[in-house]
């Protein structure tokens, strides 16, 4: 489970393998952390109405129309049926044909208590659409109707307008124009910042397709609206990354925040910082590391400038797996105190490092300035007559290659 940890066999979950694969692609949140799709409540697991093709959950009093007992036998819900296909399938009172008895649904009762997931034998009878997967739910939506008093031109309208949209929500790093249709989301809301994303992260589902997101800028936590971002702030007591200040000068405070202890915020980092990184592939797995975050403070808090993470243990003596600056705070020079702070730890470690590789046409950009500056400095500052590739490594904590690699470019050696 994405929010526990807690674990289940898919087949003890009695998951079709479509609903299986479907699943992997997105984190998967157990009964107990489940919430209602609608209201975003968490909800007692009784309550919720789980769907067959997404395995979301839905309070029965949050759907339209709500229901008021157990569908019996396979339930699909609304967000796997868009409403095209709804509307094909009124029924006479103007309700979904899918909360009619012809549909076969499933009951919320799937799952017994928690310890275990013992799954309850499933009590329901068979029918032609029993065997309807998911990939054919979305067949059928292929080609909708236009609803009433809709007309063509209407629909031309509309697809002006958001092509004019899309347009303006392109944006273009390093001179090449991203598309926004292959961004998700294409924007997220951050504290006062409006930000274009340059790449898509594995949000789950629901929210990688929202023209714009909204996070918290403090917990990271990702949300469907303005309105449930200022229900969530009246409740969030967070003002600053979990973890140790390890550092603070003037209004800048660096926190050093454990995968380990501190897991949802860092996987939150990760989402986060993959909208700006077209490489990375760290989302889940963040135990294993050490996010060190820079914040800049103010009465409201400390706000998210940038991190990078770093490998508690690293064979490859990387001391840097990942670093990203706001777009907001970018060529400020924030990239540079990172990295800076990164040879610091490793200076302090005695083990010189180096970021993994590959970069990014950004961090390499930052990292050659960074590496040139600091060696010519170390140059220009020395009074031995003798100086070595070993002795700049360690006393800048940077990897020999790296020292080596720079004089290089700087034509200083061959
Ligand atoms: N175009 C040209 N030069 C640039 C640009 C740019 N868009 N951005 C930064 N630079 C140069 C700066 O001029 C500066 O060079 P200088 O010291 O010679 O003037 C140097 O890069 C560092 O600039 P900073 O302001 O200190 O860095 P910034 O805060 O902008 O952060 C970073 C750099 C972290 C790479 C940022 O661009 C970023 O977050 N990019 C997206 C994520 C990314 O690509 N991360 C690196 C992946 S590789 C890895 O993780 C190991
Ligand atoms: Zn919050």
């Amino acid at each position: 489970c994405h929010e526990c940890g807690n674990s289940g066999h898919p087949s003890c979950l009695q998951y079709s393998p479509a609903l299986v694969e479907r699943i992997k692609a997105e984190p998967w949140l157990c009964l107990e952390c489940k919430k209602c799709m609608s209201c975003d409540q968490a909800a007692n697991a009784d309550d919720l109405l789980i769907c067959d093709s997404c395995d979301k959950g839905f309070h029965m009093d949050c759907l339209d129309p709500p229901l008021n007992q157990l569908p019996e036998g396979r339930w699909i819900c609304p967000i796997c049926v868009p409403p095209p296909n709804r509307r094909r399938g009124m029924n006479k009172s103007g309700g979904s044909h899918f909360l009619t008895p012809k549909r076969p649904r499933k009951t919320a009762g799937y799952y017994s208590d928690y310890d275990g997931y013992t799954p309850l034998p499933k009590k329901r009878k068979k029918t032609d659409l029993d065997d309807l997967d998911y990939d054919d739910v979305v067949e059928q939506n292929i080609q909708p109707q236009l609803p009433p008093g809709v007309t063509e031109s209407d629909l031309e309208l509309f697809k002006k307008a958001q092509e004019r949209a899309l347009a303006s929500m392109a944006t273009s790093i390093n001179g090449k124009t991203l598309d926004p249709m292959a961004r998700s989301p294409p924007l997220i809301e951050f504290g006062k910042y409006e930000i274009k994303t340059w790449y898509s992260s594995p949000y789950p589902q629901e929210y990688a397709i929202l023209p714009r997101l909204v996070l918290c800028e403090f917990c990271l936590k990702y949300m469907k609206s303005r309105n449930i971002l200022r229900t969530h702030r009246d409740k969030c007591q967070w003002f600053h990354p979990p973890g140790n200040e390890i550092y603070r000068k003037g209004e800048l405070s660096v926190f050093e925040v454990d995968g380990m202890a501190s897991k949802i915020y860092c996987q939150n980092l990760c989402l986060l910082a993959k909208l700006f990184l077209d490489h990375k592939t760290l989302y889940y797995d963040v135990e294993p590391f050490l996010f060190y975050v820079l914040t800049k403070n103010d009465r409201k808090g400390c706000h998210l400038v940038g991190y990078f993470s770093k490998e508690k243990s690293c064979q490859q003596k990387y001391n840097v797996s990942c670093i990203m600056t706001m777009p907001q705070y970018q060529r400020q020079g924030f990239g540079r105190f990172l990295i800076d702070f990164s040879y610091l730890l490793s200076r302090v470690e005695g083990q010189p490092g180096s970021p993994e590789k590959p970069l990014s046409d950004l961090g390499r950009i930052s990292y050659h300035s960074y590496w040139k500056s600091v060696i010519m400095e170390y140059l220009y500052n020395t009074t031995s007559s003798k100086i070595s590739i070993r002795t700049i490594s360690q006393d800048l904590g940077m990897d020999p290659h790296d020292v080596a690699a720079t004089l290089q470019m700087l034509s200083m050696i061959r």
